[in-house]
C-alpha cells in the first residue's frame, strides 16, 4: 500500500508496490492510447519544486497531474522565490505543504528529499537528490523493459556510463536486482559503481552484477546508458577529459543482439553517436514518452485514487 506515504528511495519500496504500480502504469498507458479521460484526482494539488534543472521529469509529472485531472503550482526557481530573499528551503517547504496535497522535489543535495518528508505531512516524491536517488526514473525504466521485453527476471542489462554520481543508475540497480535481471557494469575507469552500492543490492537484493571495462554490448538485451554527470565533478576538466574519450560509436554496435533495446534516461551529450538515433535499437523516446503513464500511476497510487 503507497496511499500517503512518501516515495524518497527505490529500496523503501516492497517488490509488491513495485508490481502494483507497474500494473497500474500499464492501465494508465491503455487509456492514454484510447483517450480515455482519467481524471481520478480531481480537486487535488501538485506541487513540483525542481531546484536542479530538468526537462522530462518536471514536465512528464507535469503532464501526468493534469492527466488526472489534479492542478499544479510550480516553484519555478530560487531566483523568483522568497529563497533568494534568504528564506530556508525548511521553511519554504513548510509552505507548500499546507498549500498542496503531494510535493515533488528534486535538489542537488544528496538526502534532499528525505529531509523533505520528514519536514512535510503530506507525501513527498523524490525526482532525484543529487547523485543519490531516482526513484520513479527506475519505475519508468522497470516499466519500459518489461513493455519492451515482456520480463525483467534473467534479461541481461548493461549499465553503461558515469555510474559512479549517476543517480538513474544507483536506482535501476536495485530496481533490477528486486526482479532478477542480470546487470553489467560498464564504467569509464574512475567512474565506477560504489562498491557499497554493489554490495547492498547483493546483499540484500540478491543482484546478479558483474562489472565490465571493454565496451561490448554483445551480450546485451537491453544497453541501459547515461551520459558524464558533469556538474557533480569537483573538477570540471576532468569531467571533460572523459567527456572526449568515453563514446558509444556505430562500431560498438557490430555484433549486438538484433533486438537489443538501447535506453538512456536523457539529456544525452557526447557519450553516444547521434547516428544512433536512426537505429532500430534506440528507443529511449519511447522510454521518455512512458514517463507520463507510469507518474501518472505513482499520483493515483499515492493519493489513494
Ligand atoms: C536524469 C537525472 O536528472 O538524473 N535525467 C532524468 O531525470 N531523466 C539523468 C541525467 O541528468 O543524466
Amino acid at each position: 500500500m503507497l496511499h500517503g506515504k512518501d516515495l524518497v528511495s527505490i529500496r523503501d519500496l516492497e517488490k509488491g508496490d513495485i508490481e502494483l504500480i507497474l500494473r497500474r502504469a500499464a492501465e494508465m498507458d491503455k487509456a492514454l492510447g484510447t483517450g480515455k479521460p482519467i481524471e481520478i484526482l480531481k480537486r487535488k494539488i501538485v506541487a513540483t519544486l525542481f531546484f536542479e534543472p530538468s526537462t522530462r521529469t518536471k514536465m512528464s509529472f507535469q503532464t501526468a497531474a493534469k492527466r488526472v485531472g489534479a492542478q499544479i503550482i510550480n516553484l519555478t526557481s530560487v531566483e523568483s522565490s522568497s529563497l533568494k530573499k534568504g528564506e530556508t528551503l525548511a521553511d519554504t517547504l513548510r509552505m507548500v505543504d499546507g498549500y498542496s496535497d503531494l510535493i515533488v522535489i528534486r535538489h542537488a543535495a544528496e538526502g534532499a528529499a528525505r529531509y523533505a518528508a520528514e519536514i512535510c505531512q503530506r507525501p513527498v516524491v523524490n525526482a532525484g537528490d543529487g547523485g543519490n536517488q531516482h526513484p520513479t526514473q527506475t519505475l519508468l525504466d522497470l516499466y519500459t523493459i518489461t513493455k519492451m521485453k515482456g520480463k525483467l527476471e534473467g534479461l541481461s542489462v548493461y549499465l553503461v556510463g558515469d555510474l559512479k554520481y549517476a543517480r538513474t543508475m544507483r536506482s535501476l540497480l536495485y530496481g533490477l536486482a528486486m526482479f532478477g535481471a542480470d546487470v553489467t557494469l560498464v564504467a569509464p575507469e574512475g567512474l565506477e559503481m560504489n562498491p557499497g552500492v554493489i554490495k547492498e543490492a547483493k546483499e540484500r537484493f540478491g543482484a546478479k552484477v558483474r562489472e565490465h571495462s571493454a565496451m561490448e554490448l554483445g551480450g546485451a538485451d537491453v544497453a541501459y546508458v547515461c551520459r558524464i554527470q558533469k556538474e557533480r565533478f569537483a573538477d570540471p576538466y576532468e569531467a571533460e577529459k572523459v567527456q572526449k574519450t568515453f563514446r558509444i560509436t556505430m562500431d560498438a554496435l557490430r555484433g549486438v543482439k538484433d533486438d537489443l533495446a538501447i535506453l538512456h534516461p536523457l539529456p544525452k551529450i557526447d557519450e553516444m553517436d547521434p547516428e544512433i538515433d536512426k537505429t532500430k535499437y534506440a528507443r529511449y523516446f519511447e522510454q521518455a514518452r512512458l514517463g507520463v503513464p507510469v507518474r501518472m500511476a505513482i499520483l493515483a497510487e499515492i493519493m489513494g485514487a
